[in-house]
């Protein structure tokens, strides 16, 4: 089903395009991980409450389903960044272009992001929310590639460990483009 669901995105997005998707995570996958990604956040802050802080635009699609996933009292907030020079590669120099619209002090904050790679945008990003005098700080990312860390960052929670392929669908884009699939697709 969900297969077949994918190809008809597959085929509807891929119009005017020269470049072909292929399905690496399907969205029952992803719903499985997300749904045990909730429990297992849960239980860890059980007795405490949670703010989450979700990176647009590519994890909204991520945290949306996340929060749906946890039991414990869970307010969240969202921050947008902009990191300068190419497109598909990060330079580490980061902008913040929306800030949080709530003060987070003596807060229990978990960053959720859609992919880490070099680390470098997580990085600024977590220095940043440290000068805030939160209670404590823990990372949630959907996809990691840990073998591609140019900086060492703490990845408390992950949802899978995937290859070098850059990666669409789900939040994550290309150029703006396919963030509305379901399911995660590798772009070649
Ligand atoms: P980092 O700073 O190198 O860790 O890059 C992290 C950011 O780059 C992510 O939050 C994404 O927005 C973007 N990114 C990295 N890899 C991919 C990919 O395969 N597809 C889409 N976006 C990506
Ligand atoms: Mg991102």
């Amino acid at each position: 089903m969900s297969h077949m669901t994918s190809q008809a995105n597959l085929r509807a997005q891929s119009n005017g395009s020269d470049r072909s998707l292929r399905l690496i995570l399907t969205e029952k996958e992803i719903q499985k991980t997300v749904r045990k990604l909730g429990k297992r956040i849960s239980k860890d802050y059980e007795g405490k409450e949670l703010f989450c802080v979700g990176v647009l635009k590519g994890a909204l699609m991520f945290m949306t389903d996340l929060v749906r996933n946890i039991s414990i009292p869970v307010a969240y907030d969202l921050m947008a960044v902009s990191s300068y020079g190419a497109a598909t590669k990060s330079s580490g120099v980061v902008r913040i272009i929306k800030d949080l619209d709530i003060p987070i002090e003596s807060k229990h904050v978990l960053v959720i992001e859609d992919i880490i790679d070099s680390g470098l945008t997580l990085n600024y990003l977590i220095t940043n929310l440290r000068t805030r005098n939160i209670a404590s700080l823990k990372v949630c990312t959907l996809l990691d590639r840990p073998y591609r860390r140019e900086v060492d960052v703490p990845v408390d929670y992950n949802g899978f460990v995937i290859s070098d392929d850059f990666v669409v669908g789900y939040g994550l884009d290309f150029d703006q483009k396919h963030r509305n699939l379901k399911d995660i697709f590798a772009l070649e």
